[in-house]
């Protein structure tokens, strides 16, 4: 193998041999980045039948792809936390010695690649050279995942630069799983059926990813090294690496306030993102900007402030329910240069999903690649379908969303999924009730898992999926990065999700979302009024600005904030049996700060409500 005179990173270079030699590629490709590059391995895509090239003139430079149909979205049940000791790992993480793992992925990876070609792939997590960046380098089978990394990532020849001779970077060992014998045809989607690993080495700071192309099982800079090898890094450094947006609201004296929020997998985090406020806000100076839509690495800066960027460079975004009315900036981020995976195909060459028009096409294609018209009974493309697009499409991006410096954080959001219980909104009284309502969180599991949908189970912090270690020592974690920080950002809890009796959202959602969105920012700054609820501060009715939202009654209002105690009872026996599991290791804080909020509960009306007027 010729190793490019460029790359001068011994570690690199040897670490490169030692995997060709196990992997056996018939080919190294080192990728340089550029868009020649890019265009030239999709090309190579359609031709193998991977890819599908969409109408130039509806969706320029754009492709569909097609998973394996067992291949649609992350295997929790296949993801690993292999730290020497077990209960490093924690309760909430699957455990395997390293020693044996290490035999068993020797055993998988060995010939792995044969018939096919190792893609190396540099590339840096948040912009090179920031302070808060961290590099990276994958080595995978799949040019999916080569063109993908170059959308997600700051991908190419320039990271090899950084890295110098001796730069550090972490090792991320990609296969689909599938070697292909001599004459053996491929398939569109390769990947191994039978056995799905992604393993993760936190103390090693190494990544081995086995059987899938998809996603966060496959685009290993994402879920695998940004949240959970980076959550590890963040607890030993003290910063926090998180599921999180990053947006920015900009009032019409010009002032901007930076939020971070963490919501569960398809809960609306995208969406949040890039958010369009109501027309009455928009005429009189309000905007919302967008920085990340799915990650942010967090680190305290010497005045004191939190800083943060967004680690990707790129949208692997929901697809299923954006449209024009819902999410008009998603749409116009995958007008072009969009790589779209398991959505449906329409006649005229275009892509198509639930929710994207009100009426469907009267036949397209669906993404198993079978005729589907709006009598046929199935969903025509994958609840977890979808896009691949730059960020740098993105109409609203914040002029800052590329500043290596990050930007200030004045505000901590959390949602849940949550058809009842959880009010729209309130603020935590303090940074440690923060934590516990964080810790605490339920929500709907959604497609973006393999496994049930819409159970309601614990996930804290939106990081059930994503912690790589002891969940208990994480919220310590947090429970001290906030103690040393001299005005930590406010914490606040929305639930978008409430229902009535009748199983309709109680909240239209969407562009109003800027209505709390609004009085969180006003809050975080000390300015908006609040009302002592049992769980926390909450906006009364004239706390909120209702402008161009005449139809939205008080009543509605406070029947969406309201507590009930038995429902919050039930909830804490919920908190406590999640107590339990992490017992050994869990702050005494949170034990304490749930019998203060089951006495308030107990000192308040069996329901609480906000005052009827
Ligand atoms: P990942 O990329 O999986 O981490 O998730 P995400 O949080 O970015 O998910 P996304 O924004 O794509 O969530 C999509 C789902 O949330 C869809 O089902 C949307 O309809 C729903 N959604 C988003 N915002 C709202 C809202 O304000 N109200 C309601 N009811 N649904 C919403
Ligand atoms: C999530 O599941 O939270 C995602 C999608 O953002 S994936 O990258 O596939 O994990
Ligand atoms: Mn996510």
């Amino acid at each position: 193998m010729d190793i490019p005179g460029y790359v001068t990173n011994a570690k690199l270079r040897s670490w490169v041999e030692e995997m060709v030699a196990l992997c056996k590629p018939d080919h190294v490709h080192w990728c340089d980045g550029t868009q020649d590059e890019y265009d030239r391995l999709c090309e190579q895509m359609v031709e193998s039948g991977t890819f599908m090239r969409l109408n130039a003139g509806k969706r320029p430079n754009s492709f569909l792809t097609r998973s394996d149909p067992g291949d649609v979205a992350r295997v929790e049940d296949r993801t690993f936390i292999c730290s020497r000791r077990k209960i490093d790992a924690g309760p909430t993480n699957n455990w395997v010695h390293p020693g044996e793992m290490k035999e068993t992925l020797a055993g998988l990876f060995n010939g792995c690649m044969r018939g096919r070609t190792m893609y190396v792939i540099p590339f840096s997590m948040g912009p090179l050279g920031s302070p808060i960046a961290h590099t990276g380098v994958e080595l995978t089978d799949s040019p999916y995942v080569a063109v993908s990394m170059r959308i997600m990532t700051r991908m190419g020849r320039a990271v090899y630069d950084a890295l110098g001779h001796d730069g550090e970077f972490i090792p991320c060992m990609h296969s689909v799983g599938m070697p292909l014998e001599p004459g053996q045809q491929d398939v569109s989607w390769p990947c191994n059926k039978e056995n799905k690993y992604i393993v993760h080495f936190p103390e090693e700071r190494a990544i081995w990813s086995y059987g899938s192309g998809y996603g966060g099982n496959a685009l290993l800079g994402k879920k695998c090294f940004a949240l959970r090898i980076a959550s590890v890094l963040a607890r030993d450094e003290g910063w926090l690496a998180e599921h999180m947006l990053i947006l920015g609201v900009e009032n019409p004296e010009g002032e901007k306030t930076y939020v971070a929020a963490a919501f569960p997998s398809a809960c609306g985090k995208t969406n949040f993102a890039m958010l369009i406020p109501p027309a009455d806000f928009q005429e009189e100076g309000w905007k919302v900007t967008t920085v990340g839509d799915d990650i942010a690495w967090i680190k305290p800066g010497a005045d004191g402030k939190l800083y943060a960027i967004n680690p990707e460079s790129g949208f692997f975004g929901v697809a299923p329910g954006t449209s024009v009315t819902s999410n008009p900036n998603a749409m116009a981020s995958i007008r072009a240069n969009t790589i779209f995976t398991n959505v449906a195909l329409t006649d005229d060459g275009d892509v198509w999903w639930e929710g994207m028009t009100e009426e469907p096409p009267a036949h397209l294609i669906d993404w198993m690649g079978q005729d589907w018209t709006p009598g046929s009974n199935r969903k025509v493309a994958h609840p977890n379908a979808r896009f691949t697009a730059p960020i740098s499409q993105c109409p609203v991006i914040d002029a800052a969303a590329d500043d290596p410096q990050g930007v200030p954080i004045t505000a901590f959001i959390f949602g849940g999924r949550r058809a009842n219980t959880v009010p729209l909104v309130y603020q935590a009284f303090n940074w440690n009730y923060g934590v516990y309502a964080a810790a605490t969180m339920g929500s709907e599991t959604t497609a973006a898992a393999a496994g049930k949908l819409g159970e309601v189970r614990r996930d804290p912090f939106a990081m059930l999926p994503f912690i790589g270690y002891h969940m208990a020592d994480y919220f310590n974690h947090w429970l001290n990065f906030g103690r040393n920080l001299p005005n930590p950002p406010r914490i606040f809890c929305v639930n978008w999700f409430r229902r009535d009796a009748n199983g309709h959202f109680l909240w239209p959602g969407f562009g109003d979302n800027m209505r709390i969105l609004k009085w969180i920012v006003e809050r975080a700054r000390g300015r908006a009024t609040s009302i002592e609820s049992p769980i926390g501060w909450m906006p009364r009715y004239e706390d909120l600005d209702w402008r161009g939202m005449p139809g939205f009654s008080r009543q509605l209002f406070n029947e969406l904030m309201s507590v009930d105690r038995n429902a919050w009872q039930q909830e804490l026996l919920s908190h406590e049996e999640m107590f339990m599991k992490l017992y050994d290791r869990l702050p005494k804080e949170l034990v304490f700060i749930r019998e203060l909020i089951l006495s308030s509960l107990w000192r308040s009306p069996e329901r609480w409500g906000l005052a009827p007027e």
